[in-house]
């Protein structure tokens, strides 16, 4: 019987209700394969703003820094959205990446076939629809320096600074060639290197670890092409990397392929052991969400996906997230649908309902 602990952070809006239904998720998950898993709660973005003043506080990276696995709900939302504010909630998530070091951010994007009507791109486009988008998390314009305004001869200016060195760029292409080796081989690395000089590092940087890559087929691609062919030949993509801000910009497009945002999971990796696991932090992609939270309308299930990929990369319990994973198929093909997903006229089920139907697929 193996033991897991796993930090909790709820967050703001709709994450603490989507979270508190992963939390049911992986208890059943115990129950039925016979795991431990044990949960401590903090607090992070505007919750700890509220409570602490800071959106998140040094002991509670520790905590996570100790932990199996922490699994994150959202943060931010309209009263905490003063842009010149110096406490802001996205300040807690960054701090966390960067603290864990987590510089790894899969997100994977899979077309469900009942669910094609629900997406605004016609079904010939999305059908097949089956790629993976790994984004660089701790470097990029996110976290390089200067990174400041400031008043220079009276007049305001500022200035983000787009950092990279060669090894942050080769350990996401060698993740990004490994992966496409266990998947259909192929990997398309998005950059802007016809303007950008950090771009261009990162080609050099990705053509240099292919070499050790014969058998996988890599493709470079402008980032502003990149928005276009997502839409246009999304089947054409398996594994994609890109730095920080491009992997920002392309997951938000890439998770409308699905029909909602509701459906995707994400997981955020640093160092792995020698059995390929190791700390990560599992979040839902839709953020906050706050003009449904409170509500208990919110769709559950990319919470619910992404604990599956916690099991999958933090506990290495294989058949424990398929058994989640094909619990959430089946009750989308069965017709259950949240809101979000529901067609004009078609009933729906609240947040806990539709988690209740998944827990009684995985036989509990
Ligand atoms: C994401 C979000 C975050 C980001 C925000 C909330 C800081 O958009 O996880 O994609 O920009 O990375
Ligand atoms: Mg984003």
């Amino acid at each position: 019987m193996a033991t897991f602990d796993i930090l909790v952070l709820p967050g703001d809006g709709i994450g603490p209700e989507v979270t508190a239904e992963g939390v049911r998720v992986l208890e059943a998950v115990g129950e039925r394969f016979e795991h431990v898993f044990n949960f401590e709660q903090d607090l992070v973005g505007g919750a700890a703003i509220d409570a602490l003043g800071t959106a998140i506080l040094p002991e509670t990276i520790e905590k996570a820094s100790k932990a199996d696995a922490v699994l994150f709900g959202a943060v931010g939302g309209p009263k905490w959205d003063n842009p010149n504010a110096s406490v802001r909630p996205e300040q807690g998530l960054l701090a966390l990446r960067s603290g864990l070091g987590l510089w790894a951010n899969l997100r994977p994007v899979t077309a469900v076939p009942a669910l094609i009507d629900a997406s605004t791109l016609r079904p010939e486009v999305i059908e097949g629809v089956d790629l993976l988008v790994i984004r660089e998390l701790t470097s990029g314009l996110y976290f390089g320096q200067p990174q400041e305004r400031r008043v220079v001869d009276c007049r305001r200016e500022a200035v983000d600074t787009n950092y990279y060195n060669e090894d942050e760029i080769a350990r996401i292409a060698h993740l990004g060639f490994q992966t496409a080796r266990g998947r259909r081989k192929k990997l398309t690395s998005v950059d802007k290197a016809n303007v950008l000089a950090s771009s261009r590092l990162w080609r050099e940087v990705v053509v240099e670890v292919s070499r050790d890559y014969p058998d996988v087929e890599l493709e470079h691609v402008l980032v502003d092409a990149m928005t276009m062919y997502l839409i246009r030949r999304p089947r054409d993509f398996d594994v994609i990397i890109a730095d920080n801000m491009f992997g920002d910009i392309i997951t938000d497009e890439a998770s409308m392929l699905t029909g909602s945002m509701g459906m995707l999971p994400s997981a955020s990796l640093g160092a792995l052991g020698e059995d390929g696991l190791g700390l990560g932090m599992y979040e839902p992609i839709h953020g906050s969400a706050p003009d449904i939270a409170g509500t208990g309308v919110a769709n559950p299930l990319a919470m619910i996906l992404s604990a599956a990929m916690l099991l999958r990369h933090s506990c290495g319990l294989e058949d424990e997230a398929r058994a989640v994973e094909q619990a959430v198929t089946d009750v989308i093909e069965t017709g259950l649908r949240t809101a979000d997903l529901a067609a004009p006229g078609e009933p729906t089920l609240d947040t806990r309902a539709m988690a209740d139907a998944v827990l009684k697929r995985l036989g509990s």
